[in-house]
């Protein structure tokens, strides 16, 4: 009899669980996985200052993970094969043409396959021609191409928008994907002067849309920039001195803030596009979810070989990292308040405190990023606004 119930009951519970997993996969809508994650972040970006920043860095990753196992891996399963099928072939414009930063490998890559099919043509930016040859291998020639750029250097990303004003006409580019990144790597100050992590994650990728924003279409354009959910955890505010310190063995730290700092530009630059008449580019950043990559490879809880099994198993695929982006770089049916440089993941937009507008201090506090960035690129505010202008 106890037998009997029990297999009624598992059967019952497959049943069930089968029905919830072949129901429509859900984008752009809150879900409880969101909310939750939204809830704890904010929780931690409160928390008092004397909690250092990589242990709320570490305490968003967990969360981040139990909301992942939780969800997407008992209860629902989305795919590009959804993504794709739900908001492909949505932007009637052929030819759309797609520049992505670090496209050859993980997450990067996933997306570029994931426009690839729906019939974009893809500039791939690779840091190394190994890479570059392993993207090859996998994607092949047929819409692609593949060109080189060193985030850690002013002068390798000049090169790289002079050649990409060759081979593109002005206004070609409709998608920019900054999404090129590292982690707590082991301390670097690049050719420039700045803290590698700082580099690679923000200023440049800031430099890097300047240049490129005469080149964008005015009219369907839109920018992405590669956040994280470790902005809450860099409180109780942005600190830009990070930018040029050394640092021994926390660097997760400097990434908090760097993906902080890139957040904040990415909003005021938000509202500078909006303010200009015949201009609809849009932009955004984003988290793409706890996703297992090499992104980890220098932090060391991910590299030990009990965890390292277990995480490959909870974390996110990078197909299924690429989801959030692809869905901001295909859906026609955005809300128009979100695409201002807002903060999205799990495709929903969330809540970015230190950018509320209501409060006066976040105001000045992201205006002041803005100056920062600007001077870190040699930009003066004139220069930075013709190319906002042209
Ligand atoms: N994975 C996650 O859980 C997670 C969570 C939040 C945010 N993100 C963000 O998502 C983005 C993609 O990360 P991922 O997980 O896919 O990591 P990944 O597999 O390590 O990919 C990062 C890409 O960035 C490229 N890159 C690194 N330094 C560069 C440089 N100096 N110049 C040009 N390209 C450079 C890498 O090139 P090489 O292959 O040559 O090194 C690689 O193609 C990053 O911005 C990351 O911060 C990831």
């Amino acid at each position: 009899m106890i037998i009997t119930t029990i297999l009624v009951g598992l059967i019952i519970i497959l049943i069930l669980w089968r029905w919830i997993q072949s129901k429509p996969p859900v984008f752009g809508k809150v879900t409880p996985e969101s909310q939750w994650s939204t809830l704890i972040n904010t929780m931690i970006y409160k928390l008092p200052p004397i909690v250092p920043t990589w242990c709320r860095v570490y305490a968003i990753g967990v969360v981040d993970t139990i909301a992942t196992v939780l969800w997407r891996r008992t209860v629902k399963a989305n795919t590009m094969g959804h993504l794709l099928k739900m908001y492909g072939k949505q932007q009637q414009e052929p030819d759309r043409l797609c520049i992505i930063t670090g496209g050859d490998s993980g997450i990067g890559l996933e997306i570029a396959r994931g426009l690839l099919q729906d019939g974009l043509r893809v500039v791939i930016a690779s840091r190394t021609t190994e890479f570059m040859q392993q993207a090859k291998a996998q994607l092949g020639d047929k819409n692609v191409e593949y060109l080189i750029v060193d985030l850690t250097s002013f002068k390798s990303i000049q090169q790289f928008v002079e050649q990409v004003k060759t081979k593109i006409p002005k206004g070609g580019i409709d998608i920019l994907i900054n999404n090129a990144g590292i982690m707590n790597t082991p301390c670097h100050i690049t050719e420039d002067g700045f803290e590698a992590q700082f580099q690679t994650n923000c200023i440049s990728p800031f430099y890097l849309s300047l240049l490129l924003l005469p080149w964008l279409n005015k009219k369907q354009g839109r920018i992405l920039f590669a956040a994280s959910s470790t902005l809450y955890a860099a409180s109780p505010e942005l600190d830009v001195s990070l930018a040029k310190k050394h640092y021994g063995w926390d660097g997760l730290t400097h990434y908090a803030h760097s993906k902080l700092f890139i957040s904040m530009l990415t909003r005021y630059l938000g509202h500078q596009l909006r303010d200009q008449v015949d201009n609809e580019i849009q932009v955004f950043c984003y988290h793409p979810g706890a996703v297992r990559t090499k992104l980890f490879s220098h932090t060391t809880v991910f590299t030990l070989p009990i965890f390292s099994y277990l995480f490959d198993f909870i974390m996110l695929t990078p197909s299924e990292g690429a989801m959030t982006p692809l869905y901001l770089c295909l859906a026609s049916n955005l809300p128009k308040q979100g695409t201002i440089g807002n903060y999205w993941s799990s495709t929903v937009i969330q809540p970015f405190p230190q950018c509320e507008e209501e409060d006066d201090q976040n105001q000045k506090n992201v205006k002041k990023a803005w100056k920062s960035a600007l001077d870190f690129c040699g930009l003066t505010i004139p220069q930075a606004e013709a190319l906002i202008h042209e």
